[in-house]
C-alpha cells in the first residue's frame, strides 16, 4: 500500500525523537566548543595553517582540545578524510605520529609541501623563496606557460593577473631546484582565490560581478581582489616568517625541544585504502568527513585542481569517488564486495529502521514531484552506505581503548531533519565501538535558505562524537 509523504514525515519525525530520547543521556552541550574552533575560523591566524584557506576544516585548537579530553598522547593517529591537514600536524608537533589519507589533489598537495617545508633546512629554504620573492622576475618580459582554463573556471583572473601567473609558471619550470620549484607552485595555489574573481562558496564558485559571469540580479562584489605581484608577496612573507618562528621565538631556539611525530600521507579514497590497514594499528582515529550537505570539493577546488593539471574528465572522475554528499554523486560499484567488513556494515546499514523511514520518505517525495533536486535520496543512502563502511573499518583498525573522534553537522531536506550524529552513533554500536558521548555545540547553525523558507527555521545539530573500541574483558 502506498503512503503519502505526509503520513511518513509524521512517522519519520516520531523515530527521529525515539532516537533522541534512546540518546539524550549521552549528547552532551558542551559550552567548551563554539563554531570558531569547529570551522576553519579558528586557522585563520594560526602559523602554517593560515597559508591556505581551507575553509572546510577544523582548528588546530579543536585537534588539541580532542587529544586532551579523549586521551590521545602518543602512539599513531588517523585522519581519512584529511583535508589540510589539520590533525596530521597538530598530532605531529605534540610528538605524535599521523597517518593521513586524502583523495583530492589539492589538499594533498597542501599536506605534502608544508610537511616538506616543515623538515626541509628551514633558514635555507626560506632564503631561495625570498630570493626568488625579490628578483620579481615574473615581472620582465619573457615566456610564459599558459594557463589552460576549466569551463568552470573560465576566466577567473583578471587579463593581466593571468598574464603575470602564465610568467611565472614558466620561470618556475626553468628552475633546476625541483623542490624550490614546487613550493613556488604551491605559493601559487596559496593565492588563487585571493587574485580571481571568484570565492569559494560550499556548493559552488561564487563570481564576482566584475568577471562579467553569472551576473545575477543580486551582484556579487568579494571586495579586494588582490594584484599578482602583491599576493605572492605577501604569501611568502608569511611562509617566511611561520617557518623561522615559533611560539613567537626563532625556531633555532626551540629546535632543541622540538620532536615532531611522523606524518605519513596516503593519496587516494579512504573507501579503497581502508580494507587494506593493518588491524588494531591506531590510537586514535580524529576526522572529519565531508557532511551530507551537497557541498561539492570538486567546484569549489575547481580553480587550484585547475592548475594542478586536471582537465575536464578528471575533474567528474574524481567527483565520483569522493564520498558521497553531492545529487551527481552515482553508487559506488563494488564496494561492497571487498571485504566482509563491508559486508556486514551494508547490513547495518540496511537494517536501520529510522535511516530506512528517511529513504521512503524522500523518495516518495521525489515522486510526487516535491524534491527540488531529484538526486537528494540516492545521495543521502550512499552517503550513509559510504559512512558505515568507514565505521566498521574503523573499529577494526583502532586499537583497543582508542577513541574515534568525528565533527560532522546534521542536515534537513524537504523539512525533515535527518540526525546524522545519531544514525552513525547507531552504526557505530553495531561495529562494537562505545558511544561515550556526543558534544552538542551549544549553537547549531540554520538549515538553507531555501528550507528555510518554506518549513521555517529550526537550528541544526553542530556535534562532535567521541566512540570508543572498549577493551574486551578477560
Ligand atoms: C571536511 S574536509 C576535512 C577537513 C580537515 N579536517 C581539515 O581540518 O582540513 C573533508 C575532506 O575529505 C576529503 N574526501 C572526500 N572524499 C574522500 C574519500 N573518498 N577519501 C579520502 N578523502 C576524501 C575531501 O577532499 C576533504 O578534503
Amino acid at each position: 500500500m502506498e503512503r503519502s509523504s505526509d503520513i511518513l514525515k509524521i512517522k519519520l519525525e516520531q523515530a527521529d525523537r525515539e532516537l533522541y530520547q534512546k540518546y539524550a543521556p549521552l549528547l552532551v552541550v558542551n559550552p567548551d566548543l563554539n563554531r570558531k574552533l569547529v570551522s576553519f575560523q579558528g586557522n585563520k591566524h594560526e602559523s602554517e595553517s593560515r597559508w591556505c584557506k581551507y575553509k572546510e576544516g577544523f582548528s588546530s585548537t579543536l585537534v588539541r582540545y580532542i587529544f586532551d579530553n579523549t586521551g590521545i598522547q602518543s602512539g599513531r593517529v588517523l585522519d581519512p578524510f584529511s583535508g589540510s591537514g589539520t590533525t596530521l600536524f597538530t598530532a605531529c608537533d605534540r610528538g605524535i605520529d599521523s597517518v593521513g589519507i586524502e583523495l583530492l589533489p589539492s589538499s594533498a598537495e597542501m599536506i605534502e609541501v608544508r610537511q616538506f617545508l616543515r623538515t626541509s633546512h628551514r633558514e635555507e629554504i626560506t632564503k631561495k623563496l625570498r630570493d626568488f620573492k625579490n628578483s620579481r622576475i615574473w615581472e620582465q618580459s619573457g615566456d610564459r606557460i599558459s594557463f589552460h582554463y576549466l569551463k568552470i573556471t573560465q576566466n577567473a583572473f583578471p587579463v593581466e593577473t593571468k598574464q603575470a601567473l602564465e610568467r611565472y609558471l614558466y620561470e618556475i619550470s626553468v628552475l633546476s631546484d625541483r623542490n624550490l620549484s614546487r613550493v613556488l607552485r604551491f605559493v601559487l595555489l596559496c593565492i588563487l582565490e585571493s587574485i580571481s574573481y571568484t570565492r569559494k562558496d560550499g556548493q559552488y564558485l561564487r563570481w564576482d560581478w566584475r568577471s562579467g559571469r553569472n551576473v545575477r540580479k543580486t551582484k556579487f562584489d568579494k571586495g579586494k581582489i588582490l594584484g599578482f605581484t602583491e599576493a605572492i608577496d605577501r604569501k611568502i612573507e608569511e611562509i617566511y616568517s611561520d617557518l623561522l618562528e615559533k611560539n613567537g621565538r626563532s625556531f633555532a631556539d626551540e629546535i632543541e625541544a622540538y620532536k615532531p611525530g611522523n606524518l605519513q600521507l596516503l593519496k587516494g579514497s579512504c573507501l579503497d585504502i581502508f580494507p587494506a590497514l593493518e588491524s588494531s594499528s591506531f590510537d586514535g582515529l580524529v576526522t572529519s568527513p565531508p557532511y551530507c550537505n551537497r557541498y561539492d570539493y570538486t567546484r569549489t577546488y575547481a580553480l587550484e585542481l585547475n592548475l594542478l593539471g586536471l582537465g575536464e574528465e578528471d575533474i567528474k572522475n574524481l567527483r565520483q569517488t569522493m564520498l558521497s554528499c553531492t545529487v551527481e554523486n552515482r553508487e559506488k560499484e563494488n564496494l561492497n564486495h571487498k571485504n566482509s567488513e563491508y559486508e556486514r556494515a551494508i547490513l547495518s546499514w540496511q537494517s536501520h529502521p529510522l535511516l530506512n523511514l528517511i529513504f521512503e520518505y524522500l523518495e516518495q517525495c521525489r515522486e510526487e514531484k516535491k524534491l527540488n533536486n531529484t538526486g537528494i535520496p540516492r545521495m543521502v543512502q550512499n552517503y550513509f552506505k559510504e559512512m558505515v563502511m568507514i565505521i566498521f573499518t574503523a573499529f577494526r583498525i583502532l586499537k583497543q581503548n582508542a577513541p574515534f573522534v568525528m565533527v560532522n553537522d546534521n542536515v534537513r531536506y524537504q523539512g525533515v531533519h535527518i540526525p546524522v550524529d545519531l544514525i552513525l552513533s547507531d552504526f557505530a554500536k553495531d561495529a562494537g565501538l562505545e558511544i561515550e558521548k556526543i558534544w552538542v555545540l551549544p549553537r547549531g547553525k540554520g538549515n538553507s535558505s531555501q528550507q528555510m523558507g518554506r518549513h521555517g527555521r529550526e537550528e541544526i545539530r553542530k556535534s562532535v562524537y567521541v566512540w570508543r573500541k572498549l577493551a574486551i574483558q578477560e
